[in-house]
């Protein structure tokens, strides 16, 4: 089974706003961080059992220019430089998948933006 984390609604954090000025979002609204690096959104995850798990990003990013983020997973950099390229508008949503082991229990799952465009728009994670 599938688990959204909307990142507007707590545990997650949003290091920008949470904004709803595109259209097209779950929940209600996306966070739309600093153009900056470091720029983050950070999730909290609850897995059954330990072993591998796919991270689904829904993002959008209305520019032509990647906006690449590290993947951290409970504080180490598991997939650095995660691509997020252009969706061709800000409210065009597109999902990336990573496959990321996680532990029993509680995660931590952080995107930190790497290049001073920041964050793309980040509407949800499903694991
Ligand atoms: C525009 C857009 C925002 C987006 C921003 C950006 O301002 O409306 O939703 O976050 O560009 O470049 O990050």
């Amino acid at each position: 089974a599938t688990t959204r984390y909307e990142v507007e609604s707590a545990p997650a954090e949003c290091s920008g706003v949470v904004a709803s000025n595109h259209s097209g979002y779950s929940g209600s609204g996306f966070c739309d961080t600093p153009n900056a690096v470091s720029s983050a959104v950070q999730f909290t995850v609850n897995m059954p059992v330990a072993g591998t798990a796919t991270l689904g990003i829904r993002y959008a990013n209305g520019t032509t220019a990647n906006r690449p983020a590290d993947v951290s997973v409970n504080g180490s950099v598991v997939q650095p430089g995660f691509g997020f390229e252009g969706t061709g508008a800000w409210n065009a949503w597109a999902t990336k998948s990573l496959p990321v082991q996680l532990n029993a229990g509680t995660n931590t799952v952080r995107l930190a933006a790497t290049t001073a465009g920041g964050l793309a728009n980040i509407d949800y994670l499903d694991v």
